[in-house]
């Protein structure tokens, strides 16, 4: 029988300003994600945070875009930002861009990330988590996960997966999407997707099957909001194993701590630090962005864990290089490439500076 996991995710208010989220807010949404599981909606689910995002993470039947499962969502969300809102935390329902809900939440403000598959004799799965970044952050883990013989022993040497993969991705300023076949067409592809910010891996497939083997929340706040509304802090859904990359294999990329648009305000670069659930508080100028992994065994009743993937001393050495990282990027302050280019920047002051010093322009000799 096919099963659905679906992550659909928001940032409804953090406490304090944008380093986490309160222990009374997840206490109300849980309630909601609880009923549902009670009234067999859900066949199971887990509640998980990183920085001032919260994460549902949920089991069921019903396949993707479901109505019932988004409306279970926005209830969720609905009922832990009235909660937000008594604490008067910081942006309280900051991602909740609607006040009313019509059957999908794509589009209103919460990232989704959903697969169905068939459950495989063991499926090991893990939900990758982040705090101020965007959906670009994932192209280069995922390049290295489905598609670097250096980073994946396994596309060299399993017979399961060594045809490859098939990346979908997502030009977000079009709104289309395009296919490309790895390893036959990676570099016509890292021509896109190394251009993060537009070009974002969607989904990924096994070449032999079209099993499905990943799947990302593509949404940008921005551009649904058409303001400044927050970054959109993504999720990512990998599988692994027999046939896929080993478990190892999905988070060794997250070793090297690269670098990634988001941290204070939106409009910094800097660098993707791998850390435990504990640790999924950025606090230092608001960062460097984060990311969490949860780990489960997922089965057709039960989320089996979550294991807190890189509580790991493995990931120290990444986490001491994001620091050094981001102590130098620290010191460039307001000068690219910290910054982000003006186009990207998600505050900016440019348009009144420009008004209010336009009559000192003078034509350059
Ligand atoms: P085991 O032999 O322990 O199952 O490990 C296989 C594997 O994929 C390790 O990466
Ligand atoms: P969030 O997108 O995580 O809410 O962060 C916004 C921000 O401005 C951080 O400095
Ligand atoms: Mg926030
Ligand atoms: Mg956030």
């Amino acid at each position: 029988m096919a099963i659905t996991l679906s992550v659909i995710k928001a940032d409804i208010g953090g406490f304090v300003g944008h380093t986490s989220c309160h222990p009374d807010v997840l206490e109300v949404t849980g309630r909601v994600l609880k009923d549902a599981l009670e009234s067999g909606l859900l066949k199971d689910y887990d509640l998980r945070t990183c920085g001032d995002d919260m994460y549902l993470v949920m089991l069921h039947t019903k396949g993707t875009d479901n109505s019932e499962i988004h409306q279970l969502a926005w209830d969720a969300f609905s009922r832990g930002t009235e909660k937000a809102k008594e604490l008067k935390l910081y942006g309280a329902g900051q991602d909740l861009l609607s006040d009313a809900f019509s059957g999908n939440v794509k589009g209103m403000g919460p990232g989704v990330a959903e697969m169905e598959f068939e459950p495989r004799k063991s499926d090991p799965v893990i939900v990758f988590m982040a705090d101020k970044t965007s959906p670009g952050a994932w192209n280069y883990p995922l390049y290295k996960m489905f598609a670097d013989p250096f980073n994946t022993a396994g596309l060299v040497i399993d017979p399961s997966m060594h045809e490859g993969f098939i990346f979908e991705v997502l030009d977000i300023y079009e709104n289309k999407t395009v296919e490309f076949s790895a390893p036959e067409e990676i570099y016509d592809m890292l021509v896109f997707i190394g251009a993060m910010e537009h070009y974002i891996i969607k989904s990924i497939r096994r070449k032999k099957d079209r099993d499905i083997a990943a799947v990302t929340s593509t949404q940008k706040l921005n551009f649904i909001a058409g303001k400044y509304v927050g970054k959109d802090d993504p999720v990512m859904i990998v599988r692994a194993q027999s046939g896929f990359p080993a478990v190892g294999e999905v988070l060794e990329p997250f070793t090297f701590p690269h670098i990634v648009a988001g941290w204070m305000r939106g409009s910094h670069y800097g660098p993707l630090m791998p850390v435990s659930f504990k640790d999924a508080t950025p606090s230092r100028f608001d960062g460097p962005p984060r990311v969490a992994a949860a780990g489960y065994q997922v089965t057709e009743e039960k989320l089996i864990g979550p294991r807190d993937m890189f509580d790991d001393p493995g990931f120290d050495h990444a986490r001491q290089m994001a620091n050094e990282i981001a102590d130098y990027f620290r010191r460039l302050g307001s000068f690219e490439p910290h910054r982000l280019p003006l186009g990207e920047m998600e505050y900016t002051t440019m348009p009144q500076v420009l008004k209010k010093l336009e009559n000192r322009f003078r034509e350059s000799s």
